[in-house]
């Protein structure tokens, strides 16, 4: 399954408030059709990746308006053809301290929480079969943050059931870290199971983990980092509404990981499943093994 990582943001999408460049995500849509690949939607309402012209144009008053238009125009065009939505990424933020869990984003400051409903609302009056998904981060260790996120996440998500706003499933980014040693498997699937009591289903969205606290030595760190996939993806796995895993890239020739989490030794980064050659790696093993060891789902709907 593909995922644009970049080409479906409003600074690819929007070069102006006026225009639509649609070329880079038709261009993939195109390939992974004639692939036989789906292709996830991400991401339609986020606070990074705005334009330039964003912070000029868009004010209360049109605000509702702007980000409406963008998804109804975005959504129409893929209708039937996007595997599911990211529709609001990242929406939790409790590191902001308000009370509802909510980040303080441009979106927010000019409409209010409400207007996460308001994305999903008008998402699905645009494409009534897709599937629309909240993609969320800090969610999986066990740390104080992750665990407010993982608890804003659930009264959200229990709000909206409750008034029938259309979310059918969370989005688990799983940005791993070599840093945060934390990870409580018991917890971790119960945090799942609740998010399955609601009749939502769960993609792992944007797995991956930097290797920055890792061993130098080649065979010693893909070990490291093998371990790490197969132990959290054991977990998330074990919940039966876990539907998908994507990790965020493929190779490790091109991940974000290179310039945002770099080694101190400056090595290459490994962390993705296969190498910067498509050579595969001990991690591609591990998730394979990880997938293997899942409970059956075939007898689900
Ligand atoms: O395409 C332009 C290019 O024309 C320009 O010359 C160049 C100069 O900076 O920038 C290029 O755009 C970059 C884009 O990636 C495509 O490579 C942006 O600067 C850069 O900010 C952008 O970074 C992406 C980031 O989201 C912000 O959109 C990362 O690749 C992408 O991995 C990252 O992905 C996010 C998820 O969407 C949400 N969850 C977290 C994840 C990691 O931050």
């Amino acid at each position: 399954m593909l995922v644009p990582e970049s080409e479906m943001k409003w600074a690819s999408l929007r070069p102006t408030p006026d225009k639509y460049d649609f070329t880079a995500p038709d261009w993939m849509l195109n390939f992974a059709q004639n692939n036989g690949l789906l292709m996830r939607g991400h991401t339609l309402v986020w606070h990074e990746a705005l334009p330039k012209w964003f912070p000029e144009t868009v004010i209360t008053t049109n605000a509702e308006r702007i980000m409406s238009e963008h998804i109804t125009t975005v959504v129409s065009r893929y209708a039937g053809k996007i595997h599911s939505w990211d529709v609001v990424n990242e929406a939790i933020n409790p590191w902001d301290k308000r009370s509802d869990g909510l980040r303080n984003t441009p979106w927010l400051k000019l409409l209010g929480p409400k207007y996460v409903e308001t994305a999903f609302r008008t998402a699905a009056a645009t494409d009534p079969g897709a599937m629309l998904v909240l993609n969320q981060n800090h969610l999986e260790y066990d740390t104080p943050g992750d665990e407010a996120t993982r608890n804003a996440t659930l009264n959200l998500l229990r709000r909206f059931k409750k008034d029938r706003v259309p979310v059918h499933a969370l989005g688990i980014e799983s940005h791993l870290t070599s840093s945060e040693p934390r990870f409580n498997a018991n917890r971790f699937r119960n945090f799942l199971k609740q998010v399955a009591d609601l009749d939502m289903k769960i993609l792992i969205t944007e797995l991956d983990i930097d290797d920055q606290k890792f061993a130098a030595d080649i065979a010693e760190r893909d070990k490291i980092v093998a371990e790490k996939y197969h132990e959290y993806l054991s977990a998330a796995l074990s919940e039966p509404a876990v539907i998908s895993v994507l990790t965020w890239g493929l190779s490790d020739r091109s991940t974000w990981l290179s310039g945002y989490k770099p080694r101190e030794d400056k090595l290459p980064v490994r962390v993705l499943p296969f190498d910067s050659n498509l050579n595969y790696k001990p991690a591609f093993h591990a998730i394979a093994k990880a997938i293997d060891g899942a409970p059956d789902r075939t007898r689900q709907r």
